[in-house]
């Protein structure tokens, strides 16, 4: 069994809220998850003081973390900085490897960067980006769990404003099913969503499991999270994968339990999205 607390749009900077990142910091130590993946956006505006708070919130983590680039991550502004080196002042202060993979006897976890010099706000992924990701995904053919963490989306969600999904989208969601990945971890929208490839690429392959974690912990949340913060929580064993969402509960001062989904693991034939 494996456990993953899932977190994203941590956005340090002035949306930032310290008593969520706190409630972070308590939820790892409270329930000590084998990993912790914060899927990007680590900052509001690529600044190196932000890049460090992001380094001094991860460094109080009391276990391994894998974190991934978002749009924000990259210089808006500084137009050289954003044109040559897009990702120099994330490598000087928070972590040289954009792309990071974590992996034991029972799951394998690997890291894409979406984000690109050019972003405003959409991401991509590149052929030579597929090449590394089935590279990696192919690496020792076994029962671990493949999990795969992006910061764009791959399947615009209903009723969410953009409808607009990641350039090369449709070539990677091929490649995640044959290469057997279980589940993708995204953020970007800022809204808590958990859903599978199938509808929107309906290629017959085995679907993949989406899940999305709203901002975790800024002011930044939209829609139905708009001013709120959420994260998930995912448990991995032979038969099953739970996710549950949390949301922060500011009376409280922590991240409680607000749903609980459970689908079977990759030898059945679909996903049923069974909430209660
Ligand atoms: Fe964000
Ligand atoms: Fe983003």
């Amino acid at each position: 069994m494996r456990q993953i607390l899932h977190i994203s749009d941590v956005h340090f900077g002035p949306p930032h809220r310290p008593e969520a990142s706190d409630g972070v910091v308590t939820l790892v130590e409270r329930r000590r998850p084998d990993l912790v993946v914060i899927s990007g956006d680590l900052t509001q505006r690529a600044r190196p003081e932000q890049f460090r708070e992001a380094r001094a919130f991860v460094d109080r983590l009391a276990v391994p973390s894998l974190t991934v680039p978002g749009n924000h991550d990259v210089p808006m502004y500084r137009f050289w900085e954003r044109l040559l080196t897009p990702f120099g002042a994330f490598r000087r202060h928070f972590a040289t490897d954009l792309e990071p993979t974590y992996e034991d006897d029972e799951m394998l976890v690997v890291g894409v960067n979406t984000a690109f010099n050019w972003t405003i706000k959409d991401g991509r992924v590149t052929a030579s980006g597929l090449r590394r990701l089935q590279r990696l995904l192919e690496r020792g053919a076994d029962s671990r769990a493949r999990i795969v963490v992006a910061h764009h989306q791959l399947v615009p969600p209903p009723r969410f404003d953009s409808q607009r999904v990641l350039r090369g989208a449709h070539r990677m969601v091929d490649l995640l099913a044959d290469a057997g990945v279980e589940l993708v971890l995204s953020g970007h929208l800022h809204q808590s969503w958990i859903g599978t490839t199938e509808a929107y690429y309906p290629s017959g392959r085995r679907p993949v499991l989406l899940l999305h974690s709203g901002t975790s912990t800024s002011s930044r949340g939209r829609g139905s999270e708009r001013g709120r913060n959420t994260c998930n929580w995912i448990r991995l064993d032979d038969g099953e994968i739970e996710i549950s969402n949390f949301g922060w509960d500011a009376e409280g001062d922590r991240f409680l339990e607000r749903s609980r989904h459970r689908f079977p693991r990759r030898d059945r034939d679909s996903y049923a999205l069974e909430a209660y």
